[in-house]
């Protein structure tokens, strides 16, 4: 397993096919989701997390600051994590956590996907609308109930191939977290929605977009 996800590596941006739906996560967004995480696992910094889409590596630099071990990978080969696809079974350990921001033309694949291989749970940040739609409640919400709802109340600006400090976007985003064990929801469960109230300055960081070069 390799992990790197330094200035240098990030910087040899190489330019993804646009169907791979190349668009990296502001950081303040991943943290967003680790500080609600963190509220419920004190001990989040033993934990093992698997970013399997992790494009030039914004997210997975994020969740190194809260987990104790990040492995990254992508199907396009960007410079900051393992190469494949993640829908194809591979030979990768467990990890107590997947977390990513798939690619929206795939997400419920990856969210079934990463449900059968985290361990404790996995999140995937994905458009508000993605909760929506008939068919996707029958494949996906019916069948495996979410543990979580985070929306954002915040704009989370997300741009093809780069983030943007003063970024804008029309679109909404939220979080949706299932968990595995030990909380596996039961059929009397409701998934807890909750608003992330406004964070973005609180978590922004120096340097956060400093991560890679323009598109
Ligand atoms: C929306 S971007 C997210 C990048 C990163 N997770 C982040 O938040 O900064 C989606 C990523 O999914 C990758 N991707 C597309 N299809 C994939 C697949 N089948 N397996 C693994 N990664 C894939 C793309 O190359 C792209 O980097």
């Amino acid at each position: 397993m390799s992990q790197n996800t330094s200035h240098a590596v990030m910087a040899q941006r190489i330019e993804a096919a646009d169907f791979l739906d190349f668009f990296p996560t502001p950081l303040w967004a991943t943290r967003a989701l680790c500080e609600f995480i963190l509220q419920a696992d004190p001990k989040l910094s033993t934990k093992r997390v698997w970013e399997p889409a992790c494009g030039q590596g914004h997210m997975a630099r994020a969740l190194s600051e809260y987990f104790g071990l990040v492995y990254s990978s992508d199907a396009h080969d960007y410079g900051a994590g393992a190469v494949r696809d993640f829908l194809f079974p591979g030979d990768e350990p467990s990890f107590d956590w997947l977390i990513t921001n798939p690619p929206f033309r795939l997400a419920e694949r990856f969210a079934h996907t990463m449900i059968d291989r985290a361990v404790e749970g996995c999140a995937i940040l994905v458009r508000t609308s993605f909760l929506e739609g008939v068919g996707r409640y029958k494949s996906l919400f019916s069948q495996r109930k979410p543990a979580a709802i985070l929306q954002f109340t915040e704009r989370v600006p997300m741009h093809k191939g780069r983030v943007e400090e003063h970024g804008s976007t029309a679109t909404s985003y939220c979080w949706i977290i299932w968990r595995c064990r030990p909380h596996k929801p039961d059929a009397n469960d409701v998934p807890a929605m909750v608003w992330i109230p406004p964070c973005r300055r609180k978590l922004e960081r120096p340097g956060d977009y400093a991560l890679q070069v323009a598109a």
